[in-house]
């Protein structure tokens, strides 16, 4: 694609593959009962399947995909369900993992429809967090970086459906 590209490395492979190695500890540390993983796509797909890969144990997962609606580089705030579950959630321990926690409205909006199905246990993994763009309080129990406000591709997040492949993150330049 001519034009943009991402001009600063913000996390390398090496320094994302240790950090999600620990969160899989953590995580899998406070799911003793084995855990079903909810992945949102299209982001989450290169994290989930690290972060997947370094639990053992009883693990499970399920795909949904979302769109925020977004108007260029900022969420409209507007979530539409492109893809549901294809299991229920009743009774069991469930992980959302996300990409990135932004202003926080789709994860939210998230959180909610999923409560409403009654798992057991309900948290929430976001690779990435931009604390000074939260629009809500919610709740992501895992955070594996947080991060200033710029917009960043690779390791699953696009820019124009660009990018997802990069083993590294990136910031775009402006
Ligand atoms: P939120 O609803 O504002 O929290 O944003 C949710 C979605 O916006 C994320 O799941 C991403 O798909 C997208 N997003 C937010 N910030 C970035 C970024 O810096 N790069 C790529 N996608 C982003
Ligand atoms: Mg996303």
């Amino acid at each position: 694609m001519a034009g943009r590209h991402p001009s600063e490395i913000l996390f390398t492979a090496e320094q994302i593959q240790s950090r999600v190695a620990e969160m899989a500890k953590e995580i899998r540390s406070d799911y003793p009962n084995g855990l079903h993983i909810v992945a949102v796509l299209k982001g989450a797909f290169m994290f989930l399947s690290d972060l997947a890969r370094y639990m053992d144990g009883d693990v499970s997962m399920d795909f949904m995909a979302v769109s925020s609606y977004a108007k260029g580089t900022t969420s409209s705030g507007e979530v539409k369900l492109l893809k549901d579950l294809d299991t229920t959630l009743d009774g069991k321990d469930v992980l959302i993992v996300e990409d990135i926690v932004d202003t926080g409205l789709t994860l939210s909006y998230l959180q909610d429809i999923l409560r409403a199905r009654a798992p057991r246990v309900l948290r929430t993994a976001c690779l990435l967090s931009k604390p000074s763009r939260r629009q809500t309080d919610v709740k992501v129990e895992y955070i594996g970086f947080a991060i200033e406000d710029r917009f960043v591709v690779g390791y699953g997040l696009d820019f124009a459906e660009q990018y997802r492949n990069l083993p590294y993150i990136g910031v775009m330049s402006s």
